[in-house]
């Protein structure tokens, strides 16, 4: 019997997440989500209505909370024999501010929110592939990380700390079954939310799902890399293999 694969992507109710849960249904993946909010799970369960052969399975789950990711790993366990893909899209944005203006509040939440949110997923999922000494994890890393720009410092400052997290993590899988990527968009992603505002070489949410799919099922060109930076469509093809 053919068990069919299964992922689990944090952050599936985003602007990008819906895009790779989306790509992932459609190369028959049974795809969990977990939720914190009706309104952002009924949200995806209208962009993915009828999209298959992949199952959509909703699972509550605070990521900034210690006990609710584990009682989110706890549920997924129940339900899939297997994890073979661990899809990290989580955070939120600052914009407007110097970092010597920031409030503590703000500098707490994108703590929290940016990091804290990545390290939990990786105590307690990428441990799940470490169990079962198979699987892939992969982090979506915003451009920030290596530019700066005044006014959306803090963001900058996060997706560097996101992308030494995966960074470490790739090196301490090595040898082992388990492989560890962060992926990037060097552009703005395009996305339901942006609308008209989406520009024709920007690559899309569910271009980000098809390349997210090709690491899990080893279908790259540099398998090998830990850090998976993208421009456009044309390039993004240039690295399938
Ligand atoms: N060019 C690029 O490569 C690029 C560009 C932008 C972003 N990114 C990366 O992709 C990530 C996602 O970006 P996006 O634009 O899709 O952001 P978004 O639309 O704001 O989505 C963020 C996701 O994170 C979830 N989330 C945040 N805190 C959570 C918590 N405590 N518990 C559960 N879920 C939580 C949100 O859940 P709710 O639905 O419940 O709010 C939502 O699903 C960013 O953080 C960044 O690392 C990459």
């Amino acid at each position: 019997m053919n068990v069919p694969r299964s992922a689990f992507v944090a952050g599936g109710t985003g602007s990008i997440g819906e895009g790779i849960v989306k790509f992932l249904l459609q190369a028959g993946y049974q795809v969990f989500v977990p939720v914190r909010a009706t309104d952002k799970s009924s949200r995806l369960q209208e962009f993915v209505r009828g999209v298959g052969p992949g199952v959509l399975e909703l699972v509550s789950g605070d990521l900034a909370d210690p006990a609710s990711v584990s009682a989110c790993r706890s549920e997924v366990q129940k339900k899939a024999p297997k994890l073979d893909l661990v899809v990290v899209s989580v955070g939120s944005s600052l914009y407007g501010h110097s970092l010597h203006q920031t409030a503590m509040a703000d500098w707490n939440r994108l703590i929290v929110e940016n990091l804290a949110t990545h390290f939990l997923m990786i105590r307690e999922f990428l441990n799940v592939l470490y169990e079962q000494n198979h699987g892939t994890f992969v982090t979506l890393t915003g451009p920030e990380a290596d530019f700066v720009q005044a006014e959306t410092g803090l963001v900058s400052v996060v997706a560097a700390a996101q992308k030494m997290m995966a960074r470490v993590a790739a090196q301490e899988a090595s040898g082992s079954g388990v492989r560890v990527y962060s992926v990037t968009s060097k552009n703005p992603v395009a996305t339901r939310q942006r609308g008209e505002q989406n520009e024709p070489d920007w690559l899309s949410a569910s271009d980000l799902g098809r390349y997210v799919w090709a690491l899990a099922e080893n279908r790259v060109k540099h398998p090998e890399r830990a850090l998976h930076e993208l421009h456009t469509l044309k390039d993004l093809e240039k690295e399938l293999v």
